[in-house]
């Protein structure tokens, strides 16, 4: 496709941490490729867009307004809210356009209006629900693992990030809402879906470089999608910082993703990935979003993405997200232990 014929993507927070980084990364896979740097601030959206460099530009975006603020003819390619579209216009707008929209701020107990707004015109867009851990990364990650094995018996999803990595005034906002609104993390736990919060929700992890961390589990979506793409019968996914004595290499994100179960010949098997990459954990949340995005376009793997409600599962493939990440510069490294 001629990309630069296209209606610019729009990045709805595309100068927040993860925005400004998913506009780099878009720009480096689709040089041509127009994209709109959307946020309150026209100044700090026009300093992305410049520093982005190729067809960017910026436009003033609040998804605290019915009609965004932008002009009613401004047209995109696909709206990617990077911050939590308070109202779901972002939402309608793609929908009333026809477009892809991408979800990527809604913790699990928040998705039911874009639930119902997809029920309400489900033929009109694609809607990608993207509340998962590092934007639908880890995920793939656990379902390109699985699918070595014939039967899955639990899968445990950590990321470790650095002690000072907050993300942004957003990221904030999103994880006191979660603090207000007592919503608890949800374990798939033997086959029963529980819900835990507090200390009873907190486990312990050895990263890559066999150091522990403990962390605590989030009602992020990762765990509906592996209970409906695995037979697994636990499943959770956790986050937690670095330890703030333990020093280090500066910052680094640790995506550990473990899969167990049974492989063909029925032995059983203890797989893992361990994804690094030496920035915020803001930097592989927005390759999780570029690679979705790019898929929906059809820009990648297929033909763009017709109308329905999809995870990012629906759409990508394992093996080609894992070969993007590294490609964008995260360390992928796969080892597996014998005997579950
Ligand atoms: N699914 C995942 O993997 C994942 C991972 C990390 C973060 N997140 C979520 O991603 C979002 C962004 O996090 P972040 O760390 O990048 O936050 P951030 O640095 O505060 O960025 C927020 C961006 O949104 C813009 N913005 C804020 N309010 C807006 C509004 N009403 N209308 C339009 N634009 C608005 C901001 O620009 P202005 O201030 O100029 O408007 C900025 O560009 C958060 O919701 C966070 O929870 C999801």
């Amino acid at each position: 496709m001629a990309t630069r014929t296209m209606s610019p993507v729009l990045l709805i927070g595309g100068s927040g941490h993860v925005g400004a980084r998913a506009a780099r990364a878009l720009r480096r896979l689709h040089p041509d490729l127009p994209i709109a740097i959307g946020g309150r601030d026209g100044r700090k959206a026009s300093a992305v867009a410049a520093e982005v460099g190729g067809p960017t530009t910026a436009t003033t975006v609040d998804v605290g307004r019915d009609d965004l603020g932008l002009d009613r003819g401004a047209s995109f390619s696909a709206v990617v809210a990077l911050v939590k579209d308070v109202g779901t216009n972002a939402m309608k707008r793609a929908q009333a356009a026809g477009v892809p929209y991408v979800a990527f701020s809604d913790f699990l107990g928040e998705i039911g209006p874009v639930i119902a707004h997809y029920v309400a015109r489900p033929t009109r867009a694609p809607i990608l629900m993207l509340g998962h851990t590092l934007g639908g990364t880890a995920t793939l990650a656990a379902l390109h693992l699985a699918q070595e094995l014939r039967s899955v018996d639990t899968i445990a999803i950590a990321c470790v990030i650095d002690p000072n990595d907050h993300g942004g005034p957003a990221a904030l906002a999103d994880f006191e809402r979660l603090q207000q609104t007592g919503q608890a993390a949800l374990f798939l736990d033997d086959g029963k879906w529980t819900w835990l919060r507090g200390d009873a929700a907190t486990r312990r992890v050895v990263d890559a470089e066999g150091v522990a961390h403990v962390v605590q589990a989030l009602p992020l979506l990762d765990v509906v999608s592996l209970a409906a793409a695995t037979d697994a019968r636990s499943i959770r996914v956790d986050m937690g910082a670095r330890d703030r004595t333990a020093g280090g290499a500066g910052l680094v994100t640790d995506l550990i993703v473990e899969v167990s179960g049974r492989r063909h010949d029925g032995a059983s098997a203890r797989l893992r990935y361990d994804i690094i990459d030496a920035d915020s954990h803001s930097r592989l949340s927005a390759y999780g979003a570029v690679i979705a995005t790019e898929r929906l376009l059809g820009l990648a793997g297929g033909p763009p993405v017709g109308p329905g409600l999809y995870h990012p599962e629906s759409v990508l493939d394992p093996a080609s997200v894992i070969r993007r990440l590294e490609e964008l510069g995260a360390r992928a490294r796969r080892s597996q232990t014998a005997g579950a």
